[in-house]
């Protein structure tokens, strides 16, 4: 049974809707003001909201996100006047959820209201899903990272087979681990095969076993790594590099969960859930004759894509907060702090090895500095200083020369405008990043950036940054 608001101001519409409301099985209240209904939404747990447009306290659009907002956020259904085209716009663009003509025909009203209830069970089920997942180790909360984890909390409550693509380094295996300790068989093993690191001949022996005297050398018999997965997940990672027979045989696996240890007769079962990974372009490999489609169709019926670090500045702006508290600790010293060009530098990266290469830059960044109070761009590790230094030589346009000695007669920027419009574009990047990591939530951002609320609404304002979009 769902809580139904009524909000309108003619009697009749309302008590007509209320009876039909209350015979749909739900619970209906009615109130004639904007004020009214948000009072109430305010103060008890709400489903949904049918509001009239024309009210006496004002126009029902203009409240819809005040009741959205409201502690139970319930959904909007507008009333309309018939044959009023722009209203039914007005109201979907002001985010209603869907919008009802006047007069009110039983049918429609109970369509609607189903397709409201059910949206809503879902919604309210998977973010519950959401914040029950374990996600330990996982540092991040761009949208791009959000969408990936809502992907492992599909994959945790079913048993699909998952396949985890991206750069190196993007967290494949502990976007895996996650999958597999948030799943039913999270007390199960967890069987990780590295297909990179396996010689053909040597993977059919590790995944499938095999039987005494199966080879030269084969004394005993030996389990192999499908077995050991019972119950729990295989992991396999690098499956871009199996051989075409190894996809072959392995696809026979996946299709029978069960296969013949290598000298052995006889099929032994294992109940075995798949996560494959891979960095390598699969549908390019397949097209290519170098992959088999039928077993990339069969891995794939959950895809999760991992975007590359550099396409994500908020998780890295997160990430290094992260990381350097962690090295602080691990070493032993007082925190110490990163001067900002560090923080432009490691921002203006394009970090090829992703989160692994971040960690290992910041590490031998935190050892190189362990004398200093201050971080600086010096402490990077040399690789990645000179790709900087590549990269914004190229972005100089050509009559700007880096130094003047070079190109006499040229004329150069003074010193301190040239360094305020560097600073400048760095604090819009840096500020555009903290907001995005931190969701809007100016507590977190002043927390996470060291600055004080007005420092910070002042760069806002300086950088013509919104937090619109972002929730209060
Ligand atoms: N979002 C993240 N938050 C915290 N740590 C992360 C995140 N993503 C990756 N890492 C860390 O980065 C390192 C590399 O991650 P992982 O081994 O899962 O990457 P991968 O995609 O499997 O790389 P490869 O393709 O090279 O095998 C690990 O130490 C992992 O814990
Ligand atoms: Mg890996």
């Amino acid at each position: 049974m769902a809580k139904v608001l009524i909000i309108e101001d003619d009697f009749d519409v309302a008590a007509a809707l209320s009876d039909m409301v209350t015979r749909l099985g739900h619970e209906s209240t009615s109130c004639p003001t904007i004020e009214e209904g948000i009072g109430k939404t305010g103060s008890a747990d709400w489903d949904l909201v049918f509001l009239d447009v024309r009210l006496p306290d004002g126009n029902g659009l203009d409240s819809i996100d005040d009741f959205k907002a409201s502690a139970s956020a319930p959904e909007v259904i507008v009333m309309t006047g018939y044959g009023d085209p722009d209203g039914a716009e007005v109201a979907i663009r002001s985010g209603a959820w869907d919008y009802l003509h006047k007069p009110l025909s039983f049918s429609n009203v109970r369509l609607s209201l189903k397709r409201v209830l059910q949206y809503r069970e879902n919604t309210l089920k998977l973010q519950k899903q959401e914040k029950q997942l374990k996600l330990e180790g996982i540092v991040g909360s761009s949208r791009q990272l959000a969408a990936c984890i809502e992907l492992v909390g599909q994959a945790a409550q079913c048993e699909a087979d998952v396949l985890i693509t991206g750069e190196t380094g993007t967290g494949k295996e502990l976007f895996a681990r996650a999958i597999h300790f948030n799943s039913a068989r999270a007390r199960n093993r967890l069987v990780v095969v590295d297909c990179a690191a396996l010689p053909d001949t040597l993977v059919e022996s590790a995944l499938f076993g095999y039987e005494r005297g199966a080879f030269t050398g084969a004394d005993r018999a030996k389990e192999g790594l499908i077995k050991q997965a019972d119950r729990g997940t295989l992991f396999l990672d690098e499956v871009g590099e199996l051989s075409m027979s190894m996809q072959k045989a392995f696809l026979r696996v996946l299709q029978e969960r069960s296969f013949r240890p290598l000298g052995g007769s006889r099929e032994i079962a294992s109940d075995f859930r798949l996560i494959a990974a891979t960095n390598r372009d699969l549908d390019a490999m397949s097209r290519n004759g170098l992959f088999r489609d039928d077993l990339l169709f069969r891995l794939r019926s959950i895809a999760i894509h991992l975007p590359p670090l550099r396409m994500r500045p908020g998780d890295i702006v997160e990430l290094v907060s992260h990381l350097t508290e962690q090295l602080f600790e691990s070493f032993g010293i007082t925190p110490k702090e990163l001067s900002p060009e560090f923080m432009e530098s490691v921002l203006s990266y394009t970090w090829p090895g992703n989160v692994r290469e971040l960690m290992n830059a910041l590490r031998t960044a935190i050892s190189a500095a362990t004398r200093e109070p201050v971080v600086f761009v010096r402490h990077l590790p040399v690789n990645i200083r000179a790709s900087l230094a590549r990269s914004r030589a190229k972005a100089q346009p050509e009559d700007t020369p880096v130094f003047p000695e070079m190109s006499p007669g040229v004329t150069v920027s003074p010193f301190k405008q040239s360094r305020e419009t560097i600073l400048s574009e760095w604090e819009k990047k840096y500020f555009e990043a903290l907001i995005s990591s931190t969701k809007g939530n100016i507590r977190e951002a002043c927390r996470v950036s060291g600055l004080g609320r007005t420092q910070l609404y002042e760069m806002l304002k300086k950088h013509r940054i919104s937090r619109l979009g972002w929730p209060d």
